[in-house]
């Protein structure tokens, strides 16, 4: 795992740096923290350190207590030139957000604060996250300064469009999500530098169904479910982190939307039996984390239903398609799909393995939802990953880290089809040799 040194500028979206360094520790980086003056105006250098476990530097004039090291390394034992040092034993400087005034300093070669001395100084790659007001995004200084840092190597991440700072604007200039930038900075590292090894699910493409599904009564009425589509969304961005390419079919998901996704939206059971079968054929894997209605009304009035002159309403309900159990029969052998089992109460277990052997699955992931706190719209779950060799705990934890648990369990299906496949081909060249 890779030396990141992390330069934080001075603006609103420094606030997103802080979740960058908690993934970026999570996922087994050393990281250190350089904040511009202006920077520590918005986070404080004590919630870097708390983070990171080691200083957060601002100004040349302050001594490193860490001796240039970054989180397990051994301190040396004379006091360095801490912007020399700290940018010497990097494997890669990222600055994210940077400022259009830190951009137009390091193109201009300007060196008046620790960052901008250490970006001097350095060998390793430089990752740029630029984020700013559109106007300042798109004045002509801007684009020239980021023509010259990029002609000099940099790599820059573009920032996205959507809703900026400044209240009811909107324009190029935000900041991606926290793990877009952390996946930018992994492709920005050099390998042979830090011996950085390729992310497990690179060109991987992982398909994921999220929300609940919702089947029309009349125009203005459905039979709907309790998923927030958490869970699913969870999946898509620790995938899309690992190196997949990631697409999304949300079912009625009213949640933030990570940069680097690919985003379908249905609404009805119909329509996302439709969309799955659509994206399967260039899926690998199929996480079905999709609570799809198992009924609908068997015919839904265009009109709204007046109550007036009813004495009560009979719904008559048809059963939808189980797209899971069809889209298992019809895979690839290439292909992995895991469904999952919304199960109440004694027996939980029996009934979600016999789901696996029935709907012919790789894995099945049993949400027990008779718990408090967990499961449907909350932020916590707590599940046990099936597959047939294996049964795995994993206790209540949040949604990410259940995520992270699932991924897991399909990184070690997919190695053990892998070793199947190759088995089975080299003992297919045996015999016919
Ligand atoms: N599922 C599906 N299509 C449906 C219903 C469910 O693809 N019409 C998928 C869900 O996305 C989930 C899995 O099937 O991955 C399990 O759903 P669950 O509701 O727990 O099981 P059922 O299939 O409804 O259970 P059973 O077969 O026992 O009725």
């Amino acid at each position: 795992m890779a030396r990141i040194l992390l330069g934080v500028c001075g603006g609103i979206a420094a606030y997103k740096a802080v979740e960058l360094t908690r993934l970026a520790i999570v996922a087994g980086h050393s990281v250190r923290v350089i904040q511009t003056e202006a920077a520590e105006r918005f986070v404080g250098r004590a919630t870097f350190e708390g983070i990171t476990g080691a200083p957060a530097l601002v100004t040349e004039w302050e001594r490193d207590p860490a001796r240039g090291a970054y989180p397990g390394d051994p301190a040396p034992d004379h006091a360095p030139i801490s912007h020399l040092d700290l940018v010497g034993r990097a494997d890669i400087l990222a600055i994210a957000p940077a400022s259009a005034n830190t951009l137009a300093k390091l193109a201009g070669g300007i060196a008046d604060n620790l960052l901008t001395s250490a970006a001097l100084a350095l060998r390793a790659p430089l990752l740029l996250a630029p984020a700013m007001n559109d106007r300042m995004w798109e004045h002509p200084a801007t684009r020239a300064n980021l023509g010259i840092l990029s002609d000099r190597g940099a790599t820059v991440l573009e920032p996205e469009t959507g809703a900026l700072a400044s209240r009811g604007e909107w324009g190029a200039g935000r900041l991606p999500d926290p793990p877009v930038v952390l996946a930018a900075i992994e492709s920005a590292l050099a390998p042979s530098r830090s011996g950085y090894a390729p992310r497990s699910l690179d060109g991987l493409r992982v398909l994921v169904t999220a929300g609940g599904t919702r089947e029309p009564i009349d125009a203005v009425r459905f039979v709907g479910n309790r998923s927030s589509g958490r869970m699913g969304f969870a999946l898509a961005e620790e995938a899309a982190r690992r190196g997949a390419e990631t697409s999304v079919i949300a079912a009625n998901v009213d949640l933030r939307r990570a940069g680097g996704i690919r985003y379908r939206d249905v609404v009805t059971a119909r329509e996302l039996a439709d969309a799955t079968r659509a994206e399967l054929a260039g899926a690998d894997v199929l996480l079905m984390a999709a609570a799809v209605a198992d009924f609908r009304p068997a015919a839904a009035e265009g009109a709204k239903i007046e109550k007036a002159g009813r004495g009560g309403l009979a719904l008559e309900l048809e059963p939808t398609e189980d797209v899971l159990s069809a889209v298992a029969q019809e895979r690839r052998s290439d292909q992995t799909v895991v469904g999952f089992a919304a199960e109440h109460g004694a027996g939980a277990l029996g009934r979600a393995r016999a789901k696996l052997a029935r709907k012919r699955l790789d894995a099945i992931v049993l949400n027990d939802v008779s718990g408090e706190g967990i499961g449907f719209e909350a932020e916590d779950n707590a599940v046990t990953i099936l597959t047939a060799e294996e049964e795995r705990d994993v206790p209540r934890a949040s949604k990410p880290e259940v995520a992270r648990a699932i991924l897991d369990a399909v990184e070690s299906v997919r190695a053990g089809a892998g070793a199947r496949r190759t088995a089975a081909a080299g003992s297919g060249a045996s015999e016919a040799r």
